[in-house]
């Protein structure tokens, strides 16, 4: 037998064996409908990478589930049997959906099986097999050295990187773990690996750097291979000039990459080819690649077949070995940046044959692809913007501002593509991504474009969708999907502030935002990453930087508690929503550190570190107020943490803390006569109920009071960032549902609505659309909005005491200006889901809890009949209607 039909046979076997799979797969799942479903590791399906010595497992359960039982196994064939000679975590009580590992040391490179098997009212249900296969594990098993092309930072070119080798026998898997201090793109024999984009996520370079794993095994052949890699700089080697430093970071190098390609054989032998001095460079038609402004690409460089067998590559250089930049290579185990979705041009506007205007219709992170035809050294140039001037134009003005460019050779947002000529040519910058809805292309030759010569590629962290709003009011609809829409424009791995000016990880911006992000989107793996981040960041002290990553930028301005209290809300938020003490426990000793430090500088205890309300409409409150309240809720979380996490004295310690900084804050700002603070602004009012040190004595009062000073703002709000976070929450949560509803739906400026009416398809960072400053139009700083939809309209909210929602409360406003309402919500025991539409003051309400959870239904009623068979009692507490709910669905008919 040869070797090409060992290799044909044995590829066979394995294709045979996984159609074997799947169909007994299949038939299980036929079997046994109600098996356990939505296995997840580490949060991801089948990951690869998974270095965690203790990884945690997820699953859920459509069925009651008394118990369950979670086995390992190397062998797929013993897990389908039920056995797990790695892990057999044994037949457990509950119905607990989150398992932490805890079986034999887990080895590197190896795919592990693993199925969930429950027990309900005494049958038994097993999960299809699932898998994770771990990494490196170890950094002592990377074999590959570090290179690179060049030792110069100001090169501008990206490089290419070659290497050919021989795969002696059949190949029964590969690997490829690439590390990489910049961007890159792996391609083998010719074709691009995976479908991720910018890989590997940002990070504080010099302390850590991410590894991808991809499994490559299709991709290689017995016989000659290329494993190709194209490096881009991302924020590793920073170009471009701007306010933020970044061209100075004492990280800053030329590109490098680790490589360990791991083939094992049919013969059970291995055989790994690393990065080494042997792989060939060359520059690449890349001529110009910045994270922060563009991409510029000469086609006339190409190297055709440059990644593939046959080429002669005599003429490139040899690599150069270089240090390893960071203190520790961590495996990248989340969801990965993609091109999400293909946005065709929706305005086309032929100036004349060179110059062009497309307007995709919608407000995007991401890149544009041009395909034309046109003369070799045709020069276009795609200039990207939010908007258009008085005549048409691409105009920046909003988004350059902080961009402090040396020479016109790296204009903003500004892809440049040379074309070779003769076929139609396509143009797709790689390491780069912008904001924008508009594409100016000009070119120093004719050209003849099209419509669809151009169209969007939305880019972001392609995190699963976890939530859903629909109601009779468009605008709401509207409002919803800007926020959302700005979310992911500010989802790369780490939250950003804008995809254009900045793309700055900025901490205020991501705290407020991190609840509409968790109800709308399975976050988690990106958060998580990010608050690693924040370990990273530090200072020994305690201290944050306001941006995060930073290289040095942020420790000196703005990051007081009203920022960086992201290392408290973050890890809290995670809790409530997916009830795992993991990122509690992971970021405990930050935090502590991080109170401490506040209270070190703080001996009256309140402080005025801070931003305080950013960007308001006019009123300006008070920073020592707004500073000390996240202080009190840093606090109060730490506190909370500290009882989850059995540390008693810490608990009671940090909760008499609170108690004072509470007591400090009301001693300087509450007149408890009249029930007002400070000046009773706006902001003022609702950040003390929102946080929760309003005395009960003066609730009433201040609500009274905050509700005054809305009417005489014209029923419209008056408040920043922080504001925004708490002006509709105080209200809903106070009784005044109705007139937060009025706040939320206004058209007339100041108001979301305001946006939506004049265009608006993301979130904008100033109330008035003409502002002079601060004036991006795609921020997600103001989009508390979009978590209170599910939290007032729709009522849906996590319970600290059974967080990640195993017990949901629900507690429905049903506004008089909506004719019905609807919020989903995909929590860890699946979809919950809070219905509405009323005739006059009749309201019908649904409510769906999933199997393994309850609920507690609170709502204001005269009456409330259920309606389904529903055997459940109805309490009265005050005004209020209390229905304990278990799993199911169920439906009333209420009056109010
Ligand atoms: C950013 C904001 C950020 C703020 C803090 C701005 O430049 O875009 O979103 O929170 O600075 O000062």
């Amino acid at each position: 037998m040869t070797q090409f039909t060992a290799n044909v046979l044995s590829r066979l076997t394995f294709a045979m064996l996984g159609i074997l799979l799947a169909i007994s797969c299949k038939n299980k799942i036929e079997e046994s409908p109600t098996a356990p479903i939505g296995l997840q590791c580490e949060y991801m399906e089948n990951p690869v990478g998974v270095d965690s010595e203790t990884p945690r497992f997820r699953w859920r359960s459509n069925v009651v589930q008394d118990e369950y039982r979670i086995v390992v196994d190397e062998d797929s064939v013993q897990v389908s049997n039920g056995k797990g000679t790695i892990w057999d975590s044994g037949q457990l009580k509950g119905s607990d959906n989150l398992a932490v590992y805890a079986g034999s040391r887990l080895k590197p490179y190896t795919r592990y099986f693993w199925t969930v098997q429950v027990w309900s009212d005494g049958e038994t249900r097993t999960s299809a097999v699932a898998s994770f296969e771990t990494g490196l594990k170890e950094e002592s098993n990377w074999k590959g050295n570090w290179i690179t092309d060049s030792k110069d930072v100001n090169l501008k070119p990206a490089g290419y990187f070659r290497k050919s080798f021989d795969a002696t026998k059949s190949i029964r898997s590969a690997r490829a773990y690439v590390a990489a201090a910049g961007l890159f793109e792996l391609s083998i024999n010719g074709e691009k690996i995976g479908d991720h984009v910018m890989d590997p996520m940002y990070t504080r370079f010099d302390k850590t750097i991410l590894y991808v794993t991809h499994d490559i095994t299709r991709s290689m052949k017995q016989g000659q291979n290329v494993v190709g890699m194209l490096l881009g700089n991302g924020w590793y080697n920073h170009q471009s000039t701007a306010v933020w430093d970044f061209h100075k970071a004492h990280w800053r190098g030329r590109p490098r990459f680790c490589i360990n390609i791991r083939v094992e054989y049919d013969d059970n032998t291995v055989e790994t080819i690393v990065s080494d001095t042997s792989w060939k460079t060359s520059l690449s038609p890349v001529i110009f690649n910045s994270i922060y402004t563009a991409e510029h690409y000469d086609a006339r460089l190409e190297q055709g077949g440059w990644n593939a067998p046959g080429f002669d590559d005599n003429k490139w250089a040899s690599s150069i070995e270089v240090v390893n930049p960071a203190a520790r290579i961590k495996s990248q185990v989340l969801h990965p940046i993609r091109h999400v979705t293909r946005i065709a041009a929706h305005g086309f506007k032929k100036i004349d044959d060179r110059k062009y205007i497309f307007d995709l219709g919608k407000n995007i992170a991401g890149v544009s692809e041009l395909t034309v035809k046109g003369n070799a050294g045709t020069t276009i140039r795609l200039k990207h913007g939010e908007q258009l001037d008085s005549i048409g134009n691409v105009d920046q003005s909003n988004i350059d501002v902080h961009y402090r460019p040396t020479d016109d050779s790296d204009p903003f947002q500004t892809d440049i593509f040379i074309l070779k000529g003769g076929d139609t040519e396509t143009f797709l910058p790689r390491f780069n991504y912008k904001g924008f809805q508009y594409v100016e292309v000009t070119s120093d030759q004719p050209i003849e474009l099209t419509q669809s010569s151009l169209s969007g590629l939305e880019m972001h962290s392609d995190v699963p969708i976890a939530g859903h709003i629909q109601s009779s009011s468009d605008l709401i609809n509207k409002i919803w999907s800007a926020t959302n829409n700005s979310y992911l424009s500010n989802l790369f791995g780490y939250p950003t502030d804008c995809p254009q000016r900045e793309k700055n990880g900025w901490t205020g911006d991501a705290h407020i935002a991190s609840e509409t992000g968790l109800y709308n989107f399975d976050a988690i793996t990106i958060y998580e990453k990010w608050l690693a981040d924040h370990r990273d960041e530090q200072q020994d002290n305690g201290v944050l930087p306001s941006i995060i990553p930073t290289a040095g930028w942020g420790y000196e301005w703005g990051n007081g508690p009203d920022w960086t209290s992201t290392i408290a809300i973050i890890p809290w938020n995670l809790y409530l929503f997916y009830g795992d003490v993991r990122p509690l426990q992971e970021n405990y000793e930050n935090l502590k550190r991080y109170v401490d430090h506040i209270t070190e500088i703080s001996p009256k205890g309140t402080t005025d570190w801070g931003l305080g309300d950013w960007v308001p409409v006019k009123s300006v409150t008070p920073k020592e107020l707004t500073s000390s309240l996240y202080y009190y809720a840093d606090t109060r979380i730490l506190s909370k943490a500290a009882s989850i996490l059995n540390k008693p004295e810490d608990a009671k310690h940090y909760e008499a803390l609170a108690a004072t900084i509470a007591d400090a804050i009301n001693a300087k700002f509450l007149n408890k006569t009249e029930g007002i603070y400070g000046k009773g602004l706006q902001t003022e009012l609702s950040a003390p109920l929102f946080w929760g040190i309003v005395p009960d004595d003066v609730k009433e009062k201040v609500v009274n009071n905050l509700v005054k000073r809305i009417h005489s703002d014209g029923d419209h709000i008056d408040v920043g960032l922080l504001g925004t976070k708490v002006i509709l929450n105080a209200l809903s949560e106070n009784g005044q549902a109705e007139l937060a509803y009025t706040l939320a739906s206004q058209e007339t400026f100041p108001s979301w609505g305001y946006w939506i009416r004049n265009g608006a398809t993301s979130l904008f960072e100033n109330w008035p659309i003409d502002a002079k400053s601060d004036i991006s139009r795609n921020h997600i700083m103001f989009g508390e909005i979009g978590a209170w939809l599910y939290k007032s309209p729709g009522g849906i909210k996590p319970d600290a005491a059974a967080p990640g929602f195993k017990h949901v409360l629900l507690e429905p406003h049903f506004m008089h200006a909506l004719q019905s309402f609807e919020a989903r919500h995909t929590g860890p025991y699946g979809e919950i889901v809070s219905s509405w539409s009323r005739s006059g003051d009749q309201i019908h309400y649904t409510a769906t809890v999933p199997a393994n959870s309850n609920a507690t239904l609170r709502v204001l009623a005269e009456t409330i009949d259920i309606t389904s068979k529903t055997n459940v009692e109805v309490t009265t507490e005050g005004p209020q209607k209390v229905v304990k709910l278990p799993a199911g669905t169920h439906t009333f008919e209420i009056v109010q």
